[in-house]
């Protein structure tokens, strides 16, 4: 698989690169940050003259505590993180492009905390975009996974308003049964339900296997209905 961006850098070119960015943004320990959405870490904590940080440039960005608030991949932000800005900037390219073979320069996006968040962060834009385009009602979506995928995808569906449908899976295997999706869709488009975000990964990390894509393309061709991959 060719590469576009996704070069392997020694941790000397890390350490540069990462120094170079702390240094364009700025640092709280320098400038008392009235008006400016950022937190400093408590020093007696997060001891930033510790010796090892010299060489570890990932903890220090982390105790400098960027803020990349704002939406920096779609036009300007807060000039205070430009550094960091654009090296979140790379990695959103990096993963869109080498990774999902996306087209340059066309997606936008940004580094989540954690799973929880993005999966919720995924279906928000997923149950919006039904609403905006589509004219749906929040009844008429619905979030369909695995019994096996995270449970932040049900919290998700819970904290969004929209039925969460979980698949049953094969005891031995953990691929889903997909006479079980079929009946689950004919039954939720009898429910009511007309457009579908799909969790197309498997969504732990314990377990090792891809299932839903090949069975939900197979069905939803048949049909008219509207459904998303997350
Ligand atoms: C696939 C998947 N989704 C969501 C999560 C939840 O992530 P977090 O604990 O970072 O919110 C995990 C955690 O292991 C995960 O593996």
């Amino acid at each position: 698989m060719e590469m576009k961006y996704w070069k392997k850098l020694s941790h000397k070119e890390q350490d540069i690169r990462i120094t170079e960015a702390l240094e364009i943004n700025i640092n709280y320990r320098d400038i008392v940050p009235i008006g400016i959405p950022v937190s400093k870490l408590d020093s007696n904590v997060f001891y930033e003259h510790a010796s090892f940080l010299k060489e570890a440039p990932l903890l220090r960005a982390f105790i400098q505590n960027p803020n990349h608030i704002g939406c920096h991949t779609l036009g300007n932000s807060e000039p205070f993180f430009e550094g960091t800005q654009q090296l979140e900037r790379e990695v959103i390219e990096l993963l869109s492009v080498d990774l999902l073979k996306a087209n340059k320069n066309s997606c936008d996006g940004y580094i989540a905390t954690g799973g929880t968040e993005a999966n919720i962060q995924a279906a928000w834009i997923y149950r919006n975009y039904f609403i905006e385009d589509f004219d749906a009602r929040i009844e008429e979506i619905a979030l369909l996974s695995s019994v096996d995928t995270h449970y932040s995808v049900t919290k998700a569906a819970n904290l969004l308003n929209i039925r969460s449908i979980g698949i049953p899976v094969d005891d031995e295997t953990r691929i889903v049964v997909a006479e079980f999706l079929d009946n689950a869709i004919k039954q939720a488009i009898q429910d009511g339900i007309k457009y579908f975000i799909v969790i197309s990964k498997w969504l732990q990390p314990c377990l090792v296997a891809l299932m839903i894509p090949t069975f939900t393309q197979h069905i939803f061709q048949s049909t008219k209905l509207s459904i998303k991959y997350m």
